[in-house]
């Protein structure tokens, strides 16, 4: 089937309130038009064409797919206008038109291979959705008349009677390249200056075109005008990625706190704790128990790895059967080894921690490289920065941090040295050496009495 897709994505957004174009506000880390993209792609249309206008030049920069072309839509004027700025671009086209609204992310490719089907069968000139809802408003009121459909009223234009229809338009339509042809025939909304779109339902109708409205799921169709409705979508479209991963075997423990991109992969037997944020291209393996307060994002990581209470993830990987948190901090570039255990308040930057190795509570690993078998002790920090430039710490295989040391780059901790506690080091240790940098201890017999004596004097 020779089939063409508009997207209209030009309007406003009055109702949302913002700076930004509409189409562009984001849902689980994407913006709101992308889920549009990804439903009409896999039919595979030989145009894709996306009408744009307000905001038009953030819109294009967002969206940057080769396959895909933009068409300015002067004055936003209506649907109807909309389309009419996209139908010179597709002249060299025959065939069928599918035409979108840009705000209603919850459509699938299912619904619209359905609609297209349809349409065909039929051999209807235009066919579009509706959907049965007794509460919503602002959506257009489906007339018919026995049976046949015969036109569209805007809800805010229509009359109690008209109100009285619960079949809505969903704002998805297949235009027959005749149907195309009518678009110049709709006239200016008297009231708000628009051209209405759904007009054309009507003049087909009075045309004696065939045309029908098919049901589709409810759940589809909602369109965001608002704030409101955003936050509605979001929460479909995060059931949706934590439906499909409980399907896979992953456990929610509280299913409406966790927010998942749809980009995350978990495997198996995995424990998802509430409030949690899985985001952007994060994977986690089989057996990981992610505990309440954690985001993790761009981040890879194994297998049977336990995140504790309120840590977070960046763009890093964590190795299998690690033990992260809680409160701890991997920052980006950084890549955790196997059973390797970063404890409370611990913080990790741009740092490789080799198998095994621990550093159990409050301490800073940055631009460094640490070995196997380290034990990092509590308060350690890698004095990275001299004010201008980052340097890099090594700390081998099997070396010993004692607690509260500072290791100011760069500088080398050879293989199974030992740093005494307290240290500050600013010179290389060798491999196999006791480094200790501080004062000598005194002790001063019998100091407290004789201060009490002096004070009581
Ligand atoms: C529209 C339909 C309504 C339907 C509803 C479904 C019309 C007149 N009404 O109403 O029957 O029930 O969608 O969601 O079509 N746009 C442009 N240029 C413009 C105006 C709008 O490109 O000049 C784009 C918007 O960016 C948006 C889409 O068209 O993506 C729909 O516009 P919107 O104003 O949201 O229409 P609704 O009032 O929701
Ligand atoms: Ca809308």
């Amino acid at each position: 089937m020779n089939l063409s897709v508009v997207i209209l994505a030009a309007g406003r957004g009055k109702r949302m309130n913002s700076r930004k174009p509409k189409v562009l506000h984001e849902i689980l880390g994407r913006p709101m038009l992308r889920y549009t993209i990804d439903a009409v792609k896999p039919l595979k249309p030989q145009n894709l064409l996306i009408v744009i206008g307000n905001g038009a030049d953030a819109v294009r920069n967002k969206i940057d797919d080769k396959d895909i072309s933009f068409v300015l839509q002067k004055e936003l004027l209506g649907t109807g206008d909309a389309l009419a700025a996209a139908q010179k671009l597709l002249k060299s086209s025959e065939g069928a038109v599918l035409v979108l609204n840009g705000d209603c992310p919850l459509m699938t490719t299912k619904t619209l291979r359905e609609l297209l089907n349809n349409h065909k069968r039929s051999k209807n000139a235009l066919s579009f959705l509706s959907f049965i809802d007794d509460s919503l408003s602002g959506y257009g009121r489906i007339m018919r008349d026995k049976g046949k459909v015969t036109g569209i009223v805007e809800d805010k234009h229509a009359t109690k009677e008209e109100r009285g229809s619960n079949e809505l338009n969903g704002g998805v339509y297949v235009l027959e390249s005749e149907v195309m042809n009518h678009l110049k025939r709709i006239s200016r909304n008297a009231s708000s200056g628009e051209y209405y779109l759904t007009d054309v339902v009507n003049i087909v109708s009075n045309a004696g075109g065939r045309l029908n409205a098919y049901n589709c799921p409810q759940e589809e169709i909602r369109g965001v005008n608002s704030r409101d409705d955003l936050y509605e979508v979001s929460k479909i479209l995060n059931r949706r990625n934590i439906s499909k991963l409980m399907e896979k075997g992953v456990t929610f423990i509280n299913p409406e706190t966790s927010v998942v991109h749809s980009s995350v992969s978990i495997g198996r037997d995995s424990i998802i704790h509430p409030n949690t944020y899985l985001e952007g291209k994060t994977s986690i393996g089989e057996d990981c128990v992610i505990y309440p307060g954690t985001r993790i994002f761009d981040s890879a990581i194994g297998n049977g790895v336990m995140v504790k209470d309120s840590s977070l993830i960046e763009e890093s990987k964590v190795g299998s059967g690690a033990v992260i948190g809680p409160f701890a901090h991997i920052r980006p570039k950084s890549e955790i080894g196997r059973d390797v255990k970063i404890g409370n308040f611990v913080e990790i930057k741009s740092a490789r921690i080799g198998d095994r190795t621990k550093a159990s509570h409050l301490t800073y690993l940055g631009d460094s490289e640490v070995g196997r078998d380290v034990n990092i002790g509590a308060g350690t920090i890698t004095c990275n920065y001299d004010g201008e430039k980052k340097h890099k710490t090594v700390i081998e295989s099997g070396v010993f941090i004692g607690s509260d040391s500072q290791l100011v780059a760069p500088v080398t901790i050879g293989k199974g040295a030992y740093v005494a506690a307290g240290s500050t080091i600013t010179r290389n240790v060798p491999s196999g050496a006791l480094s200790i940098s501080r004062e000598k201890q005194k002790n001063l017999m019998g100091w407290a009495k004789k201060r009490e004596l002096r004070v009581k004097s």
